[in-house]
């Protein structure tokens, strides 16, 4: 191929659906015409997509329709021309058992939805925790150009003059109904002042984390992290976003190009200074695996172990997500942890992530600390080895306990959910402040679908003694929302014969965080036995999603993602369908 013709912009995957004479372009045309798409929209300029997990049950995305509408506006401000299309949303309070049963799902509706329709380029709307990783994940496997916009946290809850944090009270208000200091009638009134505008939860839970985890990785335009959902700005940035990815399609500027190795790292780095949620280390990894960067929970741990935390933010602190934009946003914390980046990283914009944040100004240091005097010390995800978690487990230190990260107690078992449901709070449970509780059964195949079970409330005997924490291990995940020395996605898990399937009331366990030790005390010889006698458990499905996902899904280690959509395959366009 000659250099002239390999420097030619490259060929539009919409012109090989419209921009011809023959009868499937008149086809493609005619039938958008009714919608009142007049004939030189067809002329060639760049067709973007606008993803939109809008759901009136998805209660965080509620508010997709019109955010959407300032996309289209912007895509066309530049010349493009903007089709919107609808893929499954995932609402967090309502889907049952979880949401994260059908991460991979909506990955998979993203995907094909992308690749097979005449798409230059995506502007991806997500909110709500999976949507976040569900659109990164299918859009990365097709690899066009694509901008994240975030819908935005709600405004921070008011609850009789207290500032009153989503998902954070919702584990307080529950606690305080089991002891006695709250009434059914004080949590409704709680209820109704939590959830006082449109967006997501507005805490540093694992919407907000994912928000900022789209600026970090150059995914989403700078401040995308914060803006409250209901503040102009909002639409400004979507606006604008679509703006960009016009001009993103003319540069041919591609996801992997922006999702490098370096902007993983980024990305993990910016999690430890907002002592973001224990979910972003799954969901990152399925990202990275889409787009071939090789990211492992050893660098988790490399990259977070000495990552202070800066924002005071609940779970883990005081203020809320509000507080956060008012202080200067994701950019001040960039700016901040500057010296451990890879500044050169790119983002949509055009501009490298330090370019970005170089310049911004925090007007709120009780909101988002110096690094110099940082809020907590340790703000990334321990990862922790031993016999108990071959493949490891993750804890989140700056939610826990201090006392409580170097402990060995005696496990209090619960093989499953429903068993613990039923006997947690049995006032003959055989429990002191100093065990360990344990939940089985909780993983990705086991649940099945890999809920946020894995801080379930302690129990009441031990809340009504004044106890506020006590160490829980399971093969759960945790909402970011919530808090507590809670030892997360033990791998493999109990349904895939790891070794927390054998665990036995008695056994004594050993949590040494700073040495990154989960250890069962009990013999080699013991735990080969135990394991060797081990049946798995029934399945839970003979067909459908269910079954397709408990056969292919990978462990906690990996992403959990299904073993045959990791990876990419572009978005070359298929045969004609005519
Ligand atoms: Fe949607 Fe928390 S429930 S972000």
């Amino acid at each position: 191929m000659s250099k002239k013709t390999s420097s030619r912009k490259p060929v539009l995957r919409s012109t090989l659906w419209f921009d011809s004479h023959d009868r499937d372009a008149l086809v493609h045309r005619s039938w958008m015409k009714n919608q009142g798409i007049p004939h030189d929209q067809f002329d060639g300029r760049p067709v973007i997509g606008i993803c939109n997990t809008w759901s009136q049950v998805t209660p965080c995305n509620a508010h997709f329709r019109e955010l959407a509408q300032h996309v289209r506006d912007g895509i066309l401000d530049a010349g493009g021309f903007p089709l919107e299309f609808p893929v499954m949303s995932l609402g967090e309070t309502l889907m049952r058992p979880t949401t994260m049963l059908f991460r991979n799902q909506v990955a998979m509706d993203v995907e094909e939805s992308i690749r097979a329709n005449p798409f230059d380029g995506v502007v991806l709307l997500m909110g709500c925790d999976k949507t976040t990783p569900a659109l990164l994940m299918g859009a990365a496997s097709c690899d066009l150009p694509a901008i994240g916009v975030s819908g935005g946290p709600m405004l921070n809850g008011k609850f009789r003059g207290e500032d009153i944090g989503s998902g954070t009270h919702v584990w307080k208000f529950t606690e305080k109904l089991k002891t006695g200091e709250m009434k059914m009638s004080d949590l409704a009134e709680a209820e109704s002042c939590m959830s006082r505008s449109a967006g997501h939860c507005m805490t540093m839970g694992t919407a907000s984390t994912m928000a900022s985890m789209v600026e970090a990785l150059g995914m989403g335009l700078p401040t995308n992290a914060a803006i409250p959902a209901v503040d102009s700005r909002r639409s400004v940035l979507a606006r604008m976003a679509g703006r960009r990815i016009v001009d993103m399609v003319r540069e041919d500027v591609r996801m992997s190009q922006i999702l490098t190795k370096d902007a993983f790292e980024n990305a993990i780095m910016v999690n430890g200074a907002i002592g973001g949620s224990t979910n972003a280390v799954v969901h990152l990894l399925a990202i990275a695996a889409r787009v071939g960067v090789k990211l492992t929970l050893d660098d988790w741990d490399r990259l977070g172990r000495d990552m202070p935390c800066l924002l005071n933010l609940m779970p883990s602190g005081k203020y809320l997500m509000e507080d956060f934009y008012y202080a200067g946003g994701l950019p001040v914390v960039i700016r901040e942890i500057g010296k451990f980046l890879h500044r050169k990283a790119l983002t949509v914009n055009g501009k490298s992530i330090w370019a970005n944040c170089k310049d911004a100004v925090n007007y709120n240091e009780a909101v988002i600390t110096p690094l110099a005097k940082p809020f907590k010390p340790l703000g990334g995800i321990a990862v922790l080895r031993g016999n108990l978690a071959p493949k490891g487990a993750v804890l989140k230190p700056s939610a826990s306990t201090p006392r409580l990260l170097r402990h060995k107690g005696r496990a209090v078992v619960f093989e499953n959910s429903v068993d613990m449901h039923a006997r947690i709070d049995d006032p003959k449970l055989d429990v002191d402040e100093s065990c360990i509780l344990v939940l089985k059964n909780c993983g990705p195949k086991g649940y099945p679908g890999f809920p946020e079970v894995g801080n379930f409330a302690l129990p009441a005997k031990m809340l009504k003694k004044g106890v506020t924490d006590m160490i829980r291990i399971s093969d759960a995940r945790m909402s970011g929302t919530a808090y507590g020395t809670v030892v997360l996605h033990t791998a493999p898990e109990a349904a895939a014969g790891g070794p927390l399937a054998v665990v036995e009331n008695g056994d004594i366990i050993e949590l040494d965080v700073a040495r990154r030790r989960l250890h069962l005390h009990v013999s080699d010889e013991e735990l080969a036995r135990r394991l060797a006698s081990w049946k798995p458990p029934a399945p839970h499905a003979d067909r459908g999603w269910v079954k397709l996902y408990c056969d292919t899904v990978l462990q906690a280690d990996e992403g959990v993602d299904l073993d045959f959509l990791v990876g990419k395959s572009g978005a070359k366009v298929g045969k004609p369908s005519h």
